[in-house]
């Protein structure tokens, strides 16, 4: 069963096009990795599927409905969030208040609703998304205080807090030590058992390759590949395509992302 069905998507920006007919199913439960060179369409892929840019072209179906129309804040409340390359986290506020402000996002009705039964907001969620990534020895710290691995674990923490039934992460490794890498791939590995599909993009094979159960491939925008880790990591179009771009950047090698 897919939670994700993407039919023939397809972004331009001006005369580019970054997205060139892009087909794919993500199926329930699984960590699925997107892959590609710089500028490949990965991050315009999660832009194009949570509403922050407008398809040229296809259509995109989330537990199935179609909601290729549909705007971002209806979209992460039907369960489909994401992070962004830049962890966006709030500095001023504690580990703990950075998870609340995402978990209560007022609507009007449920304003509304407040004001008849006033509920009691006791971050239950909160306290169980920071027990899941291993953060409640932090939740009063502030993002400032704690390292950059734990910052990316924040930032995760952050978009799971509403338990989404899909998740997408852009690069949640970029700029990790290989230790913190292998920290969050741990962490990553218990999302499916809470009920949270994930599709993750990013350029650190270690991560992608350990963690994932299908990896697709993008390049100039159209896929080129997909499979296993291991189909993946031996398919002659996918190495081409590395090599094609950078001679530092392949599948089999680690690379630091910026
Ligand atoms: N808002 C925009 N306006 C014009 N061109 C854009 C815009 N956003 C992205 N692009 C272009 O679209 C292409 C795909 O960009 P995108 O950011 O999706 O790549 P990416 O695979 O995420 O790359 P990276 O690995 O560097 O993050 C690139 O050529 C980029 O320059
Ligand atoms: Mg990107």
């Amino acid at each position: 069963m897919s939670v994700l069905a993407v039919d023939d998507l397809t972004v331009r920006h001006g005369g580019l096009v970054a997205l060139d007919g892009v087909t794919l199913a993500v199926e329930t439960g699984q960590i699925v990795g997107l892959i590609g060179p710089n500028g490949a369409g990965k991050t315009t892929f999660i832009d194009a599927l949570t509403g922050f840019t407008a398809p040229h072209r296809g259509k995109v179906t989330f537990a199935g409905r179609d909601i290729t129309r549909d705007a971002p804040h209806e979209r992460s409340r039907a369960g489909l969030v994401r992070t962004f390359q830049s962890l966006e986290l709030f500095d001023d506020l504690s580990v703990r208040d950075n998870l609340l402000v995402a978990a209560h996002t007022p609507t009007f009705w449920s304003t509304i609703a407040d004001a008849f039964w006033p509920r009691s907001h006791d971050g239950t969620d909160t306290h169980r998304t920071l027990e899941l990534l291993d953060l409640l020895p932090v939740a009063d710290r502030l993002p400032t205080e704690l390292s950059n691995g734990t910052r990316h674990v924040v930032a995760l923490a952050r978009a799971l807090v509403s338990s989404p039934q899909l998740v997408l992460l852009d690069e949640p490794a970029a700029g990790l030590d290989p230790g913190e890498t292998a920290a969050l791939a741990d962490l990553l590995r218990r999302l499916p058992a809470v009920g949270t599909t994930v599709l993750v993009v990013d350029h650190d094979m270690s991560l992608i390759m350990n963690v994932c159960d299908q990896v697709h491939v993008l390049d100039f925008g159209r896929l080129v590949a997909g499979g296993t880790p291991t189909e993946v990591r031996n398919d002659p179009t996918v190495i081409a395509a590395y090599l094609g771009t950078s001679t530092t950047a392949g599948p089999a090698a680690e690379e630091g992302s910026a």
